[in-house]
Formats: structure tokens, C-alpha cells, sequence
């Protein structure tokens, strides 16, 4: 039976050319949905796979004779691109050249974003993985600082409403229901900041977009992997930034949207899509002169001892 998602309920079709398939099974070996068999020296597709195809196309992309085409499950004909040369690849030092550099950008020039950049942002992450294809994620897209602001306002809006019931003796009450961990995160992070939040917005001072030029909003349907949209954002924080913008990723603005549904319909969110982060964007007005070494929480091994990175990390 072919797996459902939030945009299709098909299986994907692969097609061999039988003229030009020399039966290498290199298909066969990519396939993880066992749509594709070697019996007798030739390729055969299983329609009736237990998963079905999932539509990933790695068969196509492996084909030394290009013999195989898939479609369904949103594929389209051109959607096999060239792979680009090795020599183009990014070196690790240009990678982490990159991740080195990348700072929460929190203060942005009054310049826009253009929609070239934009256009190139999305694009590249689109080729972030996804737990099961056909992408799951939808984005929306805040251009100009207009735009964004009227975003804060109505998130502001709702954090007052959230904040009236946020209150010291009702959080206590709620402790043995929330947990530990989510009454200290609360109590110490959350309410602080959301009052610090709305105390500034109310002084005229943006501190929810920090009065960005542009914003994406990731949001993803209930079929998804949960981790999908914060991979999407991850990749297109990176793509912004290799084109010279300064990003920050707010986690704040998925909450208030998702539970908010108002706010869904009005910014074309499907009603059972969960918002997730918001990556804002915008040209940096701060210059960093320095870059700061970070360490995970723990690095263990799998007999849960301590791995040499984390020893060398210290
Ligand atoms: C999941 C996630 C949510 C975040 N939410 C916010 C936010 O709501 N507001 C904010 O100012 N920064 C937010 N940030 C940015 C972090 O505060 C920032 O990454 C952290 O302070 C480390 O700083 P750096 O990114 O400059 O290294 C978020 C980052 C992540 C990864």
C-alpha cells in the first residue's frame, strides 16, 4: 500500500527503458522499498511492494544507461538534475569556514531582501532530506519589514493573552502536570521573556523579529517526520548565510502561531499543520570579530564511555 502524506496518497512509478538497462542492479541495490527486483537477469518492478515506491528516485540516479524514469508522487519529468562536479563540492574547511562564521544576526540594515535571494534560499533548501518524500514541509514567506512587523504585532497580541494566565501561584498549581524541566523552563525562561517581549513591543521596540527585513516560516503536516521543517530551516539558515545574509533562527513564533488558529488562516497555515521555526533574514549591520568554540552536552560511546571527541573537547 503506498504511504500516505500530507500531499499525496499515490506510489511512485518506476519505468525501466528495456532497450538500454544492462541489469546492473545497481537500482535494485538503492531501492529501500523493495519495488525493485533482480529475477533472471532483469530488473522487474513490484508494483505490489509492501510500502509501495516512496518516490526518492534513487534508482534514477543511479542508472549508469539512464533507463529508469519515476513519476507519481509529485515527481516530474525534469526533476533529475545534473550532480555537480566534485571539484564544486563545498571543502570541509569552506564548511566550517561557514558554520564558524554564522552568528544569530539580531540586528539588521534597513536593506530588503531581495526576492532573487529569497528564490535562491528556497531553492537550496529544498534539497534538504526529508523522512519520507514527497516533501511534507510548506513555507511561508514574510518580505519586507511591513510584513514581518504585522507578524509581531498580532504574535504580541497573543502572548498578552497568554501571559494573563501565566502567572506565578496558577504555574505552581499546574507543576505536577507540566513537569519539572517545562515549570523551570517556564518560570525562568519562557514568562520572563515573554513579558520582556511585549514590555518592549509596547515601547516600540521589536524584540520578538528584531525588526527584520524578511522572515520563512516552516510548518509541516501531521504525516511528517517532526524533524523535517527544522532541517528545511537548518538548510536554508545555511544557504542565507552563503550568500553573505545574517540570519536567526525564533522558535517562539511557531508556538503562538500553531496555537493560535486565527493565525493560521490568516497566514495560509493548513489548519493541521504544525508552524515550526521561523528563520528570520536580513543584511547584518554587527560584524563579528571573533568566533566561539561550542561543546555538546555529552559525547559518549556505546558502552556509555566518554568518546575521545568529548575528552579532547575539554
Ligand atoms: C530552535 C531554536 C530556537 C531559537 N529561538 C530563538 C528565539 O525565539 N529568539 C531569539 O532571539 N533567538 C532564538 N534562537 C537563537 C539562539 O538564541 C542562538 O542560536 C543562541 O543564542 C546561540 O547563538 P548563535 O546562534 O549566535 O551562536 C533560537 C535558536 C534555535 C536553534
Amino acid at each position: 500500500m503506498p504511504i500516505k502524506t500530507g500531499t499525496t496518497a499515490e506510489a511512485g512509478i518506476p519505468t525501466i527503458d528495456r532497450d538500454t538497462c544492462i541489469a546492473c542492479g545497481r537500482c535494485v541495490s538503492v531501492c529501500s522499498s523493495e519495488t525493485l527486483l533482480l529475477e533472471d537477469g532483469r530488473v522487474l518492478v513490484d508494483y505490489e511492494s509492501s510500502l509501495g515506491c516512496v518516490g526518492c528516485a534513487q534508482c534514477a540516479a543511479v542508472c549508469p544507461t539512464n533507463s529508469i524514469t519515476v513519476t507519481g508522487r509529485g515527481l516530474r519529468p525534469d526533476d533529475l538534475l545534473p550532480v555537480p562536479p566534485a571539484c564544486e563540492r563545498a571543502t570541509a574547511e569552506h564548511l566550517d569556514a561557514l558554520l564558524l562564521r554564522r552568528r544569530s544576526v539580531r540586528c539588521f540594515t534597513g536593506e530588503p531582501v531581495s526576492t532573487a535571494d529569497i528564490d535562491r534560499v528556497l531553492t537550496m533548501a529544498t534539497r534538504a532530506p526529508m523522512g519520507l518524500p514527497p516533501s511534507d514541509v510548506g513555507v511561508v514567506v514574510f518580505q519586507g519589514r511591513e510584513r514581518v512587523q504585522e507578524l509581531a504585532e498580532d504574535c504580541v497580541r497573543v502572548m498578552e493573552g497568554w501571559l494573563k494566565w501565566a502567572r506565578p501561584p496558577l504555574l505552581k498549581l499546574a507543576r505536577p502536570f507540566i513537569g519539572k524541566a517545562f515549570y523551570e523552563s517556564a518560570t525562568t525562561f519562557m514568562v520572563p521573556a515573554l513579558r520582556l517581549i511585549v514590555e518592549k513591543r509596547r515601547a516600540g521596540e521589536d524584540w520578538l523579529l528584531y525588526d527584520a527585513p524578511a522572515a520563512l516560516l516552516f510548518h509541516l503536516s501531521p504525516y511528517a517526520d517532526p524533524a523535517d521543517s527544522t532541517i528545511a530551516a537548518t538548510y536554508a539558515m545555511l544557504a542565507a548565510e552563503s550568500l553573505g545574509l545574517g540570519t536567526c533562527m525564533i522558535g517562539t513564533v511557531g508556538y503562538l502561531v500553531g496555537y493560535t488558529k486565527a493565525l493560521k488562516a490568516k497566514y495560509g497555515v493548513p489548519v493541521a499543520n504544525k508552524p515550526g521555526l521561523i528563520l528570520l533574514l536580513g543584511h547584518p549591520a554587527v560584524e563579528y570579530q571573533r568566533a566561539l568554540r561550542r561543546r555538546f552536552a555529552s559525547v559518549t560511546d556505546s558502552h556509555n564511555r566518554e568518546h575521545p571527541h568529548a575528552i579532547q573537547a575539554t
